[in-house]
């Protein structure tokens, strides 16, 4: 593991401690009393299988999915049985895999978390170009969803060979989302390809935006050990003047960063699972953040089936934090919107963010990474590129480790990050 990463985390935890994941877990999840909960749903299946994809997922027939649905459904139930009467959750999100593969069946999916769970900020799936069908989208519109984000990767020929991805027809695209009409249509795009430079990533913007889209994710290419994925990411310097250069022509078009990653020509147009304080994941690899720990579903949809048909959690490993281990896990997913609020650290954890962090803050203030206003830490546009290193760093060394083990394994013993 990264030197970086062991230190800051010794550092920012005040503790040699790892993060020690143990092979154990809460058949009752105390999610009760926790404020803004989100919801995430995930369907492992795919038509295809892209080699530079690090997810949870595997090749769709029908027969299969429709047995996962039928168990995700009983998951829902069995954690959703827990709280007496009906909880107020943030939003849902499907994520996977290809979720539209089971669009007949969202419909009974949402009912079913709606028998247990109110939601306030809407409905979210994660499309496939292929899904982008009127016929789909109306299934999806009629079932509840209010924003879809379509996995494009990139509008150009040479891209989508590089990463082995089908052309997309722009205009059969643009006229389904006119049809169909959603309150966000989000458009990802994966940069750092070898070769690309800003115009290519701004065509794909202006594109995204001229047909249908009023939110962009602009992710960096991730090499993860585990893919058999062949492309050669680019060096560190290009990538970051490349970054740079896109984050300035977004903001100089006036687009709201709505987080590190995403742009949106529309203020109200939002897409993000991650920023949440906490949330409930069903479905194999979905994970669970509550007030004091922190759990992941096993990844074989197999075992995952068997789990559930003995009435028992799908959850393959939880970690149980201290209080530091908690905040670090706060203030790192809460740092995705680009602001950290200290009032809501504060009540959360019913103690000062300057109490906690007040040597790092001010450190970050005086290196420029933050801009304070009103108790509210906001990143500026430095501070924002170093998270990403940071974060890009900590996606190596943590997130990498585990899917290489979980992806093999369906319930290690432990794991130590
Ligand atoms: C689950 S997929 C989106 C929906 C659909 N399965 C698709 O591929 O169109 C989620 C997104 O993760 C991003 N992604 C996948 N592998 C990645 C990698 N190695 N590095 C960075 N982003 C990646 C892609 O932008 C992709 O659209
Ligand atoms: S990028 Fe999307 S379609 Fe490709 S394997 Fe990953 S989840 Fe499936």
């Amino acid at each position: 593991m990264s030197i970086i990463t062991e230190l800051t985390r010794m550092w920012l935890t005040r503790s040699t401690k790892p993060f020690i994941f143990r092979n154990e877990y809460d058949q009752q999840l105390p999610f009760s009393e926790c404020d803004n909960l989100g919801l995430y749903v995930h369907i492992p299946f795919c038509k295809s299988i892209c080699k530079f994809c690090p997810y949870c997922k595997s090749k769709y027939s029908k027969e299969l999915c429709d047995r996962y649905i039928d168990v995700l459904i009983r998951e829902i139930h069995l954690v959703g049985e827990q709280h007496k009467g009906k909880k107020t959750v943030t939003s849902l999100y499907f994520g996977g895999g290809t979720p539209a593969l089971a669009a007949a069946r969202l419909k009974e999916i949402i009912d079913a978390i709606q028998e247990h769970f109110i939601i306030t900020e809407g409905v979210g799936v994660e499309l496939h170009p292929d899904d982008v069908v009127p016929s789909v989208l109306q299934i999806l519109r009629d079932a509840g969803v209010t924003k879809v984000s379509i996995g494009i990767q990139s509008f150009q020929k040479k891209f989508q060979d590089v990463l082995g991805r089908q052309s997309v027809n722009i205009l059969a695209l643009k006229k389904a989302l006119c049809e169909v009409s959603f309150e966000t249509v989000s458009m990802d795009f994966i940069f750092a390809l070898p070769t690309q430079t800003f115009d290519d990533l701004k065509n794909d913007i202006d594109t995204a935006f001229q047909n249908g889209a009023n939110h962009v994710a602009i992710y960096p290419l991730i090499d993860f050990t585990f893919t058999s994925s062949a492309i050669t990411p680019m060096p560190k310097k290009e990538k970051k003047a490349l970054l740079d250069a896109i984050t300035v022509y977004c903001m100089d078009k006036g687009y709201t960063r709505s987080s590190i990653w995403t742009f949106s020509n529309e203020k109200h147009a939002n897409y993000s699972s991650m920023t949440r304080d906490n949330f409930l994941g069903f479905g194999c690899s979905a994970t669970t953040l509550l007030k004091e720990q922190f759990k992941i579903n096993t990844f074989s949809v197999e075992e995952y089936c068997k789990r559930i048909d003995e009435g028992k959690l799908p959850t393959s490993l939880t970690i149980r934090f201290t209080l530091r281990q908690r905040m670090v896990y706060y203030l790192f997913w809460t740092a995705y919107s680009t602001k950290v609020n200290a009032k809501d650290f504060e009540k959360f954890f019913g103690i000062p963010l300057r109490k906690m962090y007040g040597i790092e803050l001010k450190i970050a203030k005086l290196l420029g990474f933050v801009n304070e206003e009103n108790n509210v830490y906001y990143m500026t546009l430095k501070g924002a590129f170093y998270y990403h290193y940071y974060e890009n760093f900590y996606t190596l060394a943590y997130i990498d480790k585990m899917w290489g083990i979980m992806r093999k394994e369906a319930f290690p013993q432990k794991i130590e990050l």
